[in-house]
């Protein structure tokens, strides 16, 4: 295949991700981003393996297999709910592979820099290097946290930011000893040293960061994932890996920083790991008791709900759990009809991915135009009758706000206890994903329904 074919090939997919990335930005055109992005990828496969490999075919094949196989597998295999942990540990594999290719490229001799171009290129490999090891290392305790593998609470290290301070100076010394030694036909041992400095990074920073704040790591692995990806493609001198590389890294970084705000999260704490973080845990531990709330059961739910002028659905992790978005679907359908006014109100971090539940709703045929962002829809809760809180809890702790001791303060959350009433479906008085105790549960204006949501959803349903 001809460079030119091979260049216009690497064009056409750069131009796919990038309508991709578009689409994937509002619901409606996501599921035509996806289409872009997929077409896009075969065509960078195809363009690289028939114009640019043009040895080992057998061994490539191989490796496709296996790879592909794998990842097939996992795909059909995975729950959503485990979703983050999936993209955490691919991440790692990301990150491990700018680390292989850094190392090969530096024992590749067949090409031979002199002058300021050996100098860039040892460049490329340090922080290929660089940062893929830190990005290997991070995803994989993000993997370990995210799956209850090891404990969500963060790791504070007495004078961790000193200690950060002394590795990124000893990656820095250690650039500067690899510029010189690599000139004279060595350096292995400076680019060993960073890499385990590199390594121990990754370790330090996601370890110090609380699980409330992880959908954050995830994103911005993500975007590391994606600077590790474009250091690579600098290293084979890949113009579609810069590219690829550099829309992820950039979009990660975006996506981090909107979530951030979200939760009211200084971007540079967290990418500097833990940065501001506390170990206040005021409210943490165990939660309250079962006889300080008011219950209600599903008969007594339908009728208020019926009652009512104005619902509000606000769904959490516990929808996706329960697998509850169809019969919630089907609630808001019945309720709609009785001409009901119905609204779904949605936290960025929601779940355990970012979307999450927009995606099981959009699964469930929930209307676009009926599910609002938090930021629409807070000021109207007052005039909400009914506010449904399915399978959610860190999304309407009133804590966030009242409780400066709180892990969760200063995120903004849902409000539903300024509309006349909530109903909380969950199984137990057990705390969400950030341990914390939720006084919602305890206002005069709140009933509980215990039970798994679809079954109590379901019950709901049975009695409208
Ligand atoms: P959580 O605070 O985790 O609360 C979920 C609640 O669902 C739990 O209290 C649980 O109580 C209930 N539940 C679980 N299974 C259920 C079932 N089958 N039926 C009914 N209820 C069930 O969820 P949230 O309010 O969605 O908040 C998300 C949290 O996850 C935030 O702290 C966020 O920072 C964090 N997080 C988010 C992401 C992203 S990107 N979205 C990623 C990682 C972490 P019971 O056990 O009593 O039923």
């Amino acid at each position: 295949m001809s460079d030119g074919i091979i260049t216009m090939a690497y064009l056409g997919a750069s131009i796919l991700f990038i309508l991709a990335l578009g689409g994937l930005s509002n619901q409606e055109t996501a599921r035509r981003g996806n289409y872009f992005g997929m077409t896009g990828m075969a065509i960078a496969l195809l363009a690289t393996i028939v114009g640019i490999v043009t040895e080992n075919y057998a061994l490539m094949l191989g490796c496709i297999i296996v790879g592909g196989g794998v990842g097939l597998l996992l795909a059909k295999k995975v729950e959503m709910t485990m979703m983050p942990e999936l993209v955490a540990i691919l991440h790692s594999l990301v990150g491990l592979a700018a680390v292989i290719v850094g190392f090969g490229t530096f024992l590749d001799h067949s090409v031979a820099f002199t002058g300021v171009d050996q100098t860039i290129h040892n460049v490329e490999i340090y922080l290929g290097v660089l940062i893929g090891a830190l990005t290997f290392s991070g995803s994989i305790v993000a993997y370990l946290k995210l799956s209850g593998k090891v404990s969500g609470s963060p790791v504070l290290l007495p004078g961790r930011h000193f200690l950060n301070l002394i590795l990124l100076l000893g990656t820095i010394w250690f650039l500067m000893a690899f510029i010189s030694e690599a000139q004279a036909g060595a350096g292995m041992n400076a680019l060993m040293i960073m890499t385990a400095i590199s390594l121990l990074f990754g370790i330090h920073m996601v370890l110090a960061i609380g699980g409330a704040d992880m959908p954050v790591v995830v994103s911005m692995l993500n975007s590391y994932s994606g600077w590790a990806a474009a250091a690579t493609g600098f290293m084979l001198s890949n113009d579609l890996l810069i590219v690829i590389g550099a829309l992820v890294g950039s979009s990660g970084a975006i996506l981090s920083y909107i979530m951030c705000r979200a939760m009211n999260r200084k971007f540079f704490s967290v990418i500097a790991g833990g940065f501001g973080t506390t170990s206040g845990n005021a409210t943490a531990g165990p939660s309250g008791s079962a006889d300080d709330v008011q219950p209600i059961d599903a008969e007594s739910v339908a009728h208020m709900l019926l009652a009512s002028k104005k619902v509000m659905i606000l769904p959490g992790y516990g929808m996706a759990v329960a697998q509850a978005q169809h019969s919630v679907f089907e609630m808001s359908r019945k309720l709609r009809e009785a001409g009901i006014e119905v609204g779904f109100g949605i936290h960025p971090v929601a779940g355990r991915m970012p979307g999450h539940m927009n995606v099981l709703l959009a699964e469930a045929r929930v209307p676009y135009d009926i599910v609002f962002e938090m930021d629409e829809i807070n000021d109207d809760f007052p005039n909400v009758d009914v506010s449904i809180v399915i399978g959610a809890n860190d999304i309407v702790n009133p804590a966030a706000l009242d409780e400066p001791d709180s892990p969760i303060a200063g995120m903004p959350v849902l409000e539903p206890w300024v509309g006349k009433t909530t109903v909380v479906l969950k199984r137990s008085m057990a705390s969400g994903y950030a341990g914390v105790d939720n006084p919602l549960f305890y206002k005069d204006n709140t009933r509980m329904l215990f039970g798994d949501a679809k079954a109590s959803i379901d019950d709901i349903l049975k009695n409208l």
